[in-house]
Formats: C-alpha cells, structure tokens, sequence
C-alpha cells in the first residue's frame, strides 16, 4: 500500500495491466513508476475527499507540467484516500518535531516527487529529499532544490553504503534528525528493510525519529491485485505481523506509536483490518509507524 494499499480495502478484481508509463517515466524501474500514484493523490485527491484534502500545489503543479490526466488513479478511491491520510498525518508529525526542534534535518528517504518543505520551511530548518538516480534526474528538472535548506542527494538504500551517500554535514548530526520514508519498503526483501532499519538505528543522533509506513503480511506477493501497484508490475515483499517487528533489529530503536489508516475508511475499515489480521497480530493492514532513536 502506500501507494498500495488500496488492497485489499479497494478493488479486488485482479488486473493484469500492460498500461504504459507516462512518457517522463519510461526509463524507470517498477517501483519507481509507483511515483505517481502518490503524486496524483496529493494533487487531485482532495477533490474526492475534502476532509482529507492536504493542499500540495507542488503535486498540482507537477501533474499540469508532466501533463499527467489522474483519473486513472483516481478510480482507485481507497488509495488515494490512504495517501491523504499519510501525508497530513507525516506534516502533522513533522510540524511538532521542527516545533521541537527549530534548526533540525529532515530527511525523505524514497522521495519520489513529493514537496514536503512547501509545508515544513520554518526559516531555520533543513531538509533533504533522496532517491535514485533516474528519479533525482527527473526531480532536479521539475523541482530545483534551493540550497542551502533544500537539498538533494542520491541514494540507493539497497546498498550499504546508503547512509555515507547522503553525505550530511557534522551539524546536521548534531542534533535529532526527522526521516521519513514512505511507500518504499514494502518493495524491499524483509533482510533490506533490517538493514535500512539497523542502520538508522546505528548512526541516527538520539532523539531522532523515523517515520515509515507498513503493511501486513498478508499483502506480500499481492500487488497484482492492487488497482493502482498493479499497473506497474512492482511487487510488495515486505509486510510485518507485530509491530515490535520494526524495533527489534537494533537495541536503540523503540516504537514511539503506531497508526493504523482503518478508522479513515469507517466501519467497513476496521471491519476488514479485523477480518484481515489473524488473532494475536497487532500492525494494521496499512499504517504509519513512529520509530524513535534512544
Ligand atoms: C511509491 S514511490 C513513493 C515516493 C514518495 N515517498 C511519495 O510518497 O510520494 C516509491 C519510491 O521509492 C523509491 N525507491 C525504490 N527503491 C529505492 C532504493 N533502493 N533507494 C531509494 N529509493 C528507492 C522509488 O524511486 C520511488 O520514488
């Protein structure tokens, strides 16, 4: 979910899509495509639900320059509305970090072609988007960074060396980071996420917090049934049953709370996360989990 999870709360005919990637996104690898399905969301979304609306004229912006026509994604209605969700809850949760800490880094790992600094400048703060090659060419075209509190790196997060790459300034490690990484891990193997996780957990100051989303494990192997992942062949590969999953690779991370997106979706969402989930699991279907560095 993320950009998956309209599954299984959305369609649930299986599709088998050969649609071709918008023109700017040709070259890229699956999961790269999934790029748009968040970008759409952001960008139309609140038109299909404005209680959920987040305001991103950056994704708007994006969608008429790319000249993108959403309503494919749109169909997809539980998706788009699980990204609205994500995204105001990660501002909401950023907001109150930066509060705490004015002059502190924020870093989006999995970027794509999001804008979360539209709504985190506080005229102090840094933030850095990261993602692959083929997407940070395409972002530097449609979104320059303005340094020096906008920057830009690029970073493979399947490579050990991923945190080296991002090449942080000792003062921005002098404090407590903000990371955020979204609809990213669920496409990696379960070992790459443990990796990503230790890692963080190794060299992240104390007070850092880590923001990411999960799906159950239920959802692993069943992308093709998701009505907007579907269409771009990528695959999910990673979901957890228990939350203390994400903590138990390193000794300083602790799970600060868990969100689970059901109770957007109404009774029928929490219905499903029930049925879903067998006795004794304690992560959502979909959610976003807050990790924190002691
Ligand atoms: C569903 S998109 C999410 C984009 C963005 N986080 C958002 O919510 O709009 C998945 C993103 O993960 C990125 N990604 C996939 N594998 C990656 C890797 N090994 N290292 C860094 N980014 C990766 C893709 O390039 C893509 O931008």
């Amino acid at each position: 979910m993320n950009d998956a999870m309209a599954w299984p709360m959305g369609h649930t005919a299986p599709r088998h899509h050969s649609a071709a990637p918008h023109l700017a996104c040709a070259a890229f690898s699956p999961v790269q495509q999934t790029l748009l399905i968040p970008l759409v969301a952001r960008a139309l979304g609140g038109a299909l639900y404005p209680g959920h609306a987040c305001g991103d004229v950056q994704a708007s912006r994006l969608l008429q320059t790319l000249d993108i026509d959403g309503q494919t994604y749109l169909a997809d209605r539980a998706t788009v509305l699980n990204v609205l969700w994500r995204t105001r809850l990660i501002r909401d949760l950023a907001q109150a970090f930066f509060a705490a800490h004015p002059d502190a880094w924020g870093l989006n790992l999995g970027c794509g072609l999001s804008h979360y600094f539209q709504w985190l400048d506080n005229g102090s703060n840094t933030w850095m988007d990261a993602d692959l090659p083929e997407v940070m060419a395409l972002r530097k075209k449609l979104l320059p960074a303005q340094p020096p509190r906008l920057r830009a790196a690029t970073v493979d997060l399947q490579t050990a060396d991923w945190w080296q790459r991002l090449r942080q300034p000792r003062r921005a490690l002098a404090q407590p980071l903000f990371v955020l990484c979204e609809g990213v891990l669920m496409y990696f193997q379960p070992d790459e996420v443990r990796a990503v996780l230790q890692r963080f957990a190794e060299v992240a100051p104390s007070g850092s917090v880590l923001v990411l989303d999960t799906m159950a494990r239920c959802a692993v192997g069943q992308a093709r049934w998701h009505a907007s992942v579907g269409h771009t062949q990528a695959q999910f590969h990673w979901g957890i049953g228990q939350m203390q999953e994400l903590t138990a690779c390193h000794p300083r991370l602790q799970l600060r709370q868990s969100h689970s997106v059901a109770p957007s979706h109404g009774w029928m969402g929490v219905a499903m996360e029930a049925m879903w989930n067998p006795w004794g699991q304690n992560a959502p279907l979909y959610g976003l989990a807050e990790l924190v560095v002691q």
